[in-house]
């Protein structure tokens, strides 16, 4: 099945401290937003993009866009204070029915495989999301000390991207936004509201870039992989 997918780029980058937008940040010839946007350009069953970007970068990005020849981004919409508060702008870019992702500007280093495992999972469910089991042993801390070890068995670190049938990531993020509640991720809204979130495992190499040491782990990745 077809689908959309909106990506937030719309973040300042601060933990990144790379004095710009994270997205910009040259990866072997290629800024990162460019390295995310062509997956899905690649992707048959991805129909159209919608990119949330700062006003003030706006330019910016159109002129990668023209440069790197990315055709599928419809729309470009402003981003908010807030992650999800940018996610809302996309929603409201894109179709009523179908499947939509949203997927971080950010991660660039997701696989087309991974997206159709995804998609074919959200077609049965209506939500689903990419995530790792942790590998770390987790312990519950409180004021610098161990109040107990949680069972690593049960716990995922999620990613993007999170897939969701239209209508219901609709209703999701309009009813946080009535309630101001405000999640770290979209599946988050998803389940607040009692819809179950199916997991798909996905990759340890989709990771975010996040802090400088991140850069590093990325060029291992493109290494490993070669130009796609
Ligand atoms: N994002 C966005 N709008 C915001 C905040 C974040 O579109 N108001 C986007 C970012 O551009 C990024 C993705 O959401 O692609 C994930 O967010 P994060 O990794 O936190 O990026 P930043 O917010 O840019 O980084 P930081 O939190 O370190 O400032
Ligand atoms: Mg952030």
């Amino acid at each position: 099945m077809n689908y959309s997918v909106i990506i937030p780029a719309a973040g300042q980058g601060k933990r990144m401290n790379a004095g710009m937008n994270k997205q910009f940040i040259d990866l072997e010839g290629m800024p990162v937003i460019i390295h995310t946007l062509r997956v899905f350009e690649r992707d048959v069953l991805c129909q159209n993009i919608v990119l949330v970007v700062n006003d003030q970068e706006r330019e910016q990005f159109v002129r990668l866009l023209h440069r790197f020849e990315i055709k599928k981004v419809t729309s470009i919409v402003p981003g908010g204070e807030e992650r999800q508060q940018s996610v809302y702008n996309g929603l409201k870019a894109v179709g009523d029915t179908g499947i939509i992702l949203i997927h971080d500007g950010a991660r660039p280093f997701v696989t087309i495989k991974k997206i159709h495992e995804l998609v074919q999972v959200t077609e049965k469910t209506g939500a689903a999301v990419l995530a790792v089991p942790v590998k770390d042993t987790m312990k519950k801390v409180v004021d610098g000390q161990i109040e107990k070890t949680v069972d690593r068995s049960s716990l995922w670190a999620v990613q993007t991207p999170q897939a969701f049938s239209v209508p219901l990531i609709r209703h999701a993020h309009e009813q946080a936004k009535e309630e101001q509640f405000i999640g770290t991720d979209d599946a988050s809204l998803v389940e607040r509201i009692g819809h179950r979130v199916a997991i798909v495992e996905g990759e340890y190499t989709n990771i975010k870039l996040t802090t400088k040491e991140d850069l590093l782990f990325a060029e291992a990745i493109l290494r490993t992989r070669g130009d796609q």
